[in-house]
């Protein structure tokens, strides 16, 4: 497959439009997705970030366990806001605190059914997280994820309890406006998105052998 879909050049939606150049067309929601870190610091629309999470809820997963959890902190709410902020890495925070809202996820690491360890658990997190950025993407906020977290310090503010295992934390909002933004993270933006090609991913017969599908 030769032909490419993805951004124009110069196109209307100028610099910012970040778009998956694919081998071929995938869902709109998924090619338009991507993680800026330039963010515009206004409130979230909160019915927004309720249907985000009812995404995720709609995951599938093993069992149907659903080891999935999440830690909510507002950007209206300032002192929850900068309570979550402080639990994400120094680099994580010179962008994260201009997000709408933050995210931790939570994994549940046993069956709730039989208490037997859940193998797949972050798996099912992964699929939940899929959603909610499919969601996103589609209502207009942008999800920066992380896994640059002080994870000792999230079970400690948020009193996680045992076997439950504070994973990411995520940043969701809007793109904020590059021409006041700091240069750094401009930069930073405006790098081309790059993935490893399907013919090195996709194997078939044997490990490292491209399938014929490819
Ligand atoms: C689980 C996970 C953890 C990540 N951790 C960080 C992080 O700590 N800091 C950061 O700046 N970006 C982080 N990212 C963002 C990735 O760097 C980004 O998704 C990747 O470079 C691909 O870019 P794209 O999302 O724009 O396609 C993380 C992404 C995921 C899914």
């Amino acid at each position: 497959m030769s032909e490419k879909t993805g951004p124009s050049n110069g196109g209307e939606s100028g610099a910012r439009d970040k778009r998956a150049s694919t081998s071929t067309p995938i869902l709109p929601v998924l090619a338009e997705r991507w993680s800026p870190y330039v963010l515009d610091p206004r409130p979230m629309n909160r019915e927004h970030l309720v249907t985000v999470l009812e995404a995720a809820r709609w995951a599938a997963s093993s069992y149907n366990e659903q080891p999935w959890r999440f830690l909510v902190a507002e950007r209206g709410d300032a002192a929850e806001f900068s309570r979550a902020v402080d639990c994400l890495m120094e680099a994580n925070q010179a962008w994260a605190r201009n997000a709408s809202a933050l995210l931790f996820t939570v994994v549940s690491r046993t069956f709730a059914r039989n208490g037997s360890p859940n193998r797949v658990a972050e798996h099912d997190l992964g699929l939940a997280m899929g959603n909610l950025c499919a969601q996103a993407t589609a209502l207009g906020i942008v999800v920066h994820q992380m896994g640059g977290v002080n994870l000792t310090k999230v079970r400690l503010a948020y009193q996680i309890p045992e076997g439950l295992d504070p994973v990411t934390a995520v940043a969701l909002g809007y793109l904020g406006d590059a021409a006041t933004a700091d240069e750094e993270l401009v930069k930073r933006d405006a790098q081309p998105r790059v993935r490893r090609p399907l013919s090195e991913t996709v194997f078939a017969g044997k490990w490292g052998q491209t399938s014929p599908i490819i």
